[in-house]
């Protein structure tokens, strides 16, 4: 078995990064803190958020503004104790292998952030500051409405006194909050702070390739509205004879699929507005493609093509199992990791697709026609699954699935065209050529 790398092929054994994020209140701090927490995991990064608000919530459940008054001793207490046990739980979870801790807390004065630092130098690890700074009234007030006035701290409450005894709150903040290095003396610190939701960048002193991954990875964040569709390709003529792999022309109901995607998409957008369209570089995917609108931007990409099978290319199941059980059966055993003799693994497809999903970052409204393992892969990173559950997700053919982010997750539209397809889903075990998904997983 090939030995395992993560998903930007490093090694991360003696590496230990602490993600401090800096900034006022309602400024996307937890957005960000969750979003490089799933990109991490997704690429076998092990990576963990440690909320303060959640620690202070034990001890001060619905605070009010004057809580986060620094004149108010107990609240100063109270929120000491809240950052300390966070703190606290982080370094046991570094002991145990942690890589990538994030601590996602305001550390919005330069007393606190020295706090930070001289205790995490302590131990050897190494400190990013990511502060998100924002002056945008109108998005500031957005973000109150939309997820601080649904926030367990005002459960319960008006949410126009929430939003107003929130902004109460910011004031308190603002009087004590320093940016950093605004004085000019924590230019030692290794930062990235983003302004205006990456309007504008500085980026100082980060340190190694990890730290620039994220760094990279934070900066191509935007929060405009936008979707990405996923489909598989039309039914193919191998999936007929339930053979994996090959560059097959489509089925006549896959070029019936073709014909209707265009519809489906429609309906699924809901109005005119142009998506581009990313394909694999095979025939099937292209050829699903050929009937969507002429002004839709369409690019190929080899890294959406299939997992590569090698030796068992264009093979059943059946076959690979008579032909090579003991590889049959260890692809069961560790269906994420087990790359075919001269192919690849999910792992494998995983690191080849991580400018795709850093490309669809950066982008807006998508479709990605591709690939059933390939799919898994794009849906595990939306979805948060995990290395155990992703390569047995059920996407089954003929079926356009639409994901919208959403400030803490992500929203699954599924649209099928009605139109039979076979089903290539393999439940453990099984070499039936065509099988049911089991009710319990699937999109
Ligand atoms: P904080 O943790 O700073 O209090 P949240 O992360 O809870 O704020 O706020 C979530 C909201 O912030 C989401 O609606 C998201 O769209 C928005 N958001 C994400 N990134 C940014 C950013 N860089 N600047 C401002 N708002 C952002
Ligand atoms: O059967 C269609 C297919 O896309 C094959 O080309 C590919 O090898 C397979 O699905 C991947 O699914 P699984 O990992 O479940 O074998
Ligand atoms: C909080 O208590 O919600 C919080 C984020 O804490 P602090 O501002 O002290 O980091």
């Amino acid at each position: 078995m090939a030995p395992k790398t993560n998903g930007i092929g490093i090694q991360v054994e003696d590496m230990r990064i602490c993600v401090v994020m800096v900034g006022l209140p309602a400024r996307g701090k937890s957005y960000i803190a969750q979003k490089a927490q799933r990109y991490l995991k997704w690429l076998s990064i092990p990576a963990k958020t440690f909320n303060v608000g959640n620690y202070r919530r034990n001890d001060a459940p619905q605070p009010s503004a004057d809580f986060f008054d620094t004149n108010n001793a107990e609240g100063e207490r109270k929120r000491r104790a809240a950052a300390e046990a966070a703190v606290a739980d982080m370094l046991q979870w570094f002991k145990g292998g942690g890589v990538v801790g994030i601590l996602d807390a305001t550390n919005s004065t330069k007393e606190r952030r020295k706090w930070v630092i001289d205790i995490l130098e302590k131990k050897a690890i190494d400190v990013i500051f990511v502060e998100s700074k924002c002056d945008d009234e109108d998005l500031i007030m957005a973000n109150i409405r939309d997820v601080k006035t649904t926030s367990p701290d005002y459960k319960g409450q008006d949410p126009e006194k929430a939003a107003q005894d929130f902004r109460d709150r910011i004031r308190n903040y603002e009087k004590v909050y320093k940016s950093i290095n605004a004085d000019g003396d924590e230019d030692d610190l290794t930062y990235l702070k983003i302004m205006n939701v990456g309007k504008q960048v500085i980026i100082n002193r980060i340190r190694d390739y990890l730290q620039s991954r994220i760094v990279y990875y934070l900066m191509n964040l935007h929060i405009r509205p936008r979707s990405v569709w996923l489909s598989r390709h039309g039914e193919s003529m191998l999936n007929l004879e339930g053979r994996i792999g090959g560059d097959a022309d489509l089925s006549p109901r896959g070029k019936e699929y073709a014909r209707k995607l265009p519809e489906l998409v429609l309906e699924s957008v809901g109005s005119d507005r142009p998506l581009t369209v990313w394909t694999s570089t095979l025939k099937r995917t292209i050829a699903t493609a050929r009937h969507l609108p002429q002004h839709y931007n369409q690019l190929q990409w080899k890294a959406l093509d299939e997992l590569d099978a090698g030796v068992c290319d264009g093979m059943t199941y059946q076959e690979i199992a008579d032909m090579y059980p003991e590889d049959f059966q260890a692809r069961d055993e560790d269906k994420y990791n087990y790359r075919y003799r001269g192919g690849e693994s999910y792992r494998d497809v995983v690191i080849r697709l991580e400018p795709i999903i850093m490309e669809l970052e950066r982008s807006e409204d998508i479709l990605i026609i591709s690939h059933q393992a390939v799919i898994r892969c794009i849906y595990a990173y939306f979805m948060q699954k995990t290395q155990e559950e992703s390569p047995w997700v059920p996407v089954p053919l003929h079926t356009l699935m639409k994901l919208t982010p959403r400030a803490y997750g992500t929203e699954v539209q599924t649209y099928k065209a009605n139109i039979k397809a076979v089903s290539t889903w393999r439940g453990k075990g099984s070499t039936a050529k065509h099988e049911d998904p089991s009710p319990e997983g699937g999109v």
